[in-house]
């Protein structure tokens, strides 16, 4: 296993141990929370851990099968106990961009629901300040528009296409994914509302809302 994998597994086997009996928890998705998802497989194993969790793609429902952990839904459990999720970067305000695999909208909605998030990654993700190109869930209908809407904000926003599918990268929800550039982002929380509020876009990859329960596990590959 790379160092980078062996820091993921640190950081979500870290996170997995954190959760207790009883507990209705949010699953991110993304190779970190797996590593979080595989040790939960465990823990329900060999220690007979009761809990349910709320997966946040189809992904993360297939991952949930296989290490048998419980599987219920929003609509039952509106409120979480924590959320375990990855990130693309993490400042040291706690501020993210999330949404490498697309699953940011469901993400974002799940760790709303949680009393506490739990962000999983190794160092590569921490950072001095935001800069990636911000993931973003966007109504097919409304691309146009809102490509025009996010280049007035100053960004430079380009289709996300697949890998072995030809065109748009459509979301668990339907919807295209875009990435916007915006450069260095000296104010994520001003970003975040601007982007979030033109009509059409449905959510934004940057979380810099959710900081005062938020806690971050780097990972060390070592451990
Ligand atoms: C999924 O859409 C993303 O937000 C992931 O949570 C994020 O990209 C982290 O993924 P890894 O844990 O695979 O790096």
């Amino acid at each position: 296993m790379s160092d980078a994998a062996m820091a993921k597994r640190d950081a979500g086997f870290r996170a997995a141990d954190m959760v207790k009996d009883g507990m209705v928890i949010g699953l991110g998705t993304g190779s970190t929370v797996f590593f979080a998802m595989e040790r939960l497989g465990e823990r329900i194993k060999t220690e007979g851990l009761k809990i349910a969790g709320v997966p946040t793609s189809h992904q993360t429902a297939q991952r949930a099968e296989e290490y048998g952990i419980p599987l219920t839904t929003l609509s039952l459990h509106p409120k979480l106990d924590l959320a375990i999720d990855g990130a693309d970067q993490v400042s040291p305000e706690k501020y993210l961009v999330k949404g490498r695999g697309a699953a940011l909208l469901r993400e974002k909605i799940v760790a709303d629901a949680a009393d506490k998030f739990i962000v999983v990654i190794d160092e590569s993700k921490s950072v001095t300040g935001l800069s990636a190109a911000i993931p973003l869930e966007v109504l097919p209908f409304a691309y146009g528009s809102v490509c025009r809407r996010l280049k007035e904000l100053g960004g430079d926003p380009v289709m996300r296409n697949g890998v072995k599918k030809d065109g748009p990268v459509i979301s668990d929800n339907g919807n295209y994914i875009f990435d916007c550039a915006f450069g260095n982002i000296t104010d994520p929380k001003a970003l975040e509302d601007a982007i979030n509020a033109i009509p059409g876009i449905l959510e934004c990859g940057i979380f810099a809302k959710l900081t005062e329960k938020t806690t971050v596990i780097i990972g060390k590959p070592s451990a």
